[in-house]
């Protein structure tokens, strides 16, 4: 439990490392190998914990570097013993993590088999995984659901295919990357997600002895290889982290140096974060955002996949826009399910309405559906304290943010589950300035 005490702009610097969208992949990567892979770079998130643990039980041993420990944040990755761990371990361990599903391609290639159990993940839609199992089969896979989980087996030697996703999946589409590598012959793979993050993992495979080429039209070729050595990398920035923190900045009245962000991965934040009135200036070590006093101007923003306005930075910014005077409409296009923050907002004293409706945009997928998935904020609102628990992980750092623009204290409980991404997230809101007491659950 937290109480949270408002008021207080956020003001100093914090550094982020690797991203929490990247790294558990590129882990996942270190069991094609035939080598050892270093990655460089790593957060001390929950999610790298997850991984780090499904890793072992299969098989391969994760140390920290020798001399470069937690401030480089290096892992190597040994995958010289890989075996199929215990279902019941993997099943214990997997917890609220969505990555063991990419396990499948690695695993069947070096084992022929993998047994995925049930995937949790933060609660913002459906989140199926159907694209998965399709292009898996399309590689020759054998899929069977128990009752526990998905177990795949692999006859013989996965085979290279041509695929299409229906939607531009980020997930499909490392799962496609991770599977056809080390597959017999090509694989082309069409409607490909392109997000910098998938970019990293195609220079990850590179370097291992992948050959991919990329179009800019979303088509990913794949040239199979009979053997993939470890790689030395160091991961990208996390992007959706910095722009959490340059949202906490405008809605806070703030000023923050994210060390580590970089502009070329957030061209498209930066652009709407300017719109409203935030500024920013791009040094050679991050980005420094700040709001430079007086109004801030409402907008209308359309989430979608890259290179548009990310998913996840949809919701810090949406306290933000509690603050700018208007109407501000945001149409959520990834997920269907990406609002249910917004209940607590509107108990803070936000005017947000939700509407099943594309708002704002072009139609989306969840247009003709029962989905609440656009928003209209109506501002500028003062925010008061109200006591919540933390939804997931983007909302639940937008309720802090909020917790902390608010005049008064909030009580806030579950915030474990901001360690699943933010890493060292209490110890770097401390060093903005931001006011809390840490108590135990009553
Ligand atoms: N989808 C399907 N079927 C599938 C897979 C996806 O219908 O088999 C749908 C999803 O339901 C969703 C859309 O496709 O509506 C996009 O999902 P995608 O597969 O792209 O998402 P993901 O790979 O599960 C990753 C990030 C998310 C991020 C999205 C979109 C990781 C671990 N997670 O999820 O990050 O929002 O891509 O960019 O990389 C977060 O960081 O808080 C987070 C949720």
């Amino acid at each position: 439990m937290l109480d949270v005490h408002g008021g207080v702009p956020l003001k100093g610097t914090v550094r982020v490392r690797g991203a929490k969208n990247l790294v558990p992949k590129a882990m996942v990567a270190a069991l094609l190998g035939d080598t050892p892979s270093v990655l460089r770079g790593v957060p001390a998130i929950r999610d790298v914990e997850i991984v780090t643990g499904l890793l072992e039980l299969h098989g391969v041993r994760v140390t920290p570097g020798p001399d470069r420990g937690d401030a480089d944040g290096e892992l190597v990755l040994d995958p010289a013993a890989v075996e199929q761990g215990s279902i019941v371990d993997i099943d214990a361990h997997a917890g609220s993590s969505r990555i063991p599903i990419l396990l499948c391609g690695p695993l069947l290639h070096r084992l022929g088999q993998a047994f995925i159990p049930d995937l949790g993940g933060c609660r913002i839609g459906d989140r199926p995984i159907d694209f998965h199992l399709d292009v898996l089969r399309k590689f020759g896979a054998v899929v069977d659901k128990t009752p526990g989980g998905i177990r795949l087996t692999a006859p013989q030697r996965l085979r290279g295919t041509k695929v299409g996703l229906p939607y531009p999946s980020v997930g499909a589409t490392e799962q496609v990357l991770l599977t056809a590598v080390r597959a017999e012959g090509v694989t082309e793979l069409r409607n490909a997600a392109i997000e910098p993050e998938i970019m990293d993992l195609v220079m990850v495979l590179q370097k291992m002895g992948a050959s991919i080429t990329v179009d800019p039209a979303r088509v990913l070729r794949i040239e199979g290889v009979d053997r993939l050595d470890g790689y030395f990398h160091r991961s990208l920035p996390d992007r959706n982290e910095a722009a959490s923190w340059a949202s906490a900045a405008l809605a806070t009245g703030g000023d923050i140096m994210v060390e580590g962000a970089r502009q070329q991965d957030m061209v498209t934040f930066l652009n709407i974060f300017r719109k409203i009135g935030g500024r920013f200036d791009v040094l050679e070590d991050g980005i420094r955002f700040r709001h430079p006093g007086g109004d801030l101007t409402s907008t209308v923003l359309e989430t979608d996949v890259h290179p548009g306005f990310m998913t996840d930075w949809q919701q810090p910014l949406v306290v933000a826009l509690t603050r700018a005077s208007g109407v501000s409409i945001i149409h959520e296009t990834v997920y269907e399910n990406r609002f249910g923050f917004t209940d607590a907002l509107r108990r803070m004293g936000a005017t947000i309405q939700l509407y099943r409706e594309c708002l704002g945009g072009t139609p989306c997928r969840f247009g003709r559906q029962n989905y609440l998935h656009s928003a209209v904020v109506a501002g500028p609102t003062p925010l008061r304290a109200a006591d919540f628990t933390v939804p997931d992980l983007r909302g639940g750092f937008s309720h802090i943010v909020a917790a902390l623009a608010a005049e008064g204290t909030s009580q806030v409980s579950g915030i474990d589950v901001i360690n699943r991404g933010y890493e060292h997230f209490l110890d770097k809101l401390h060093g903005l300035g931001a006011r809390f007491d840490a108590k135990a659950a009553a």
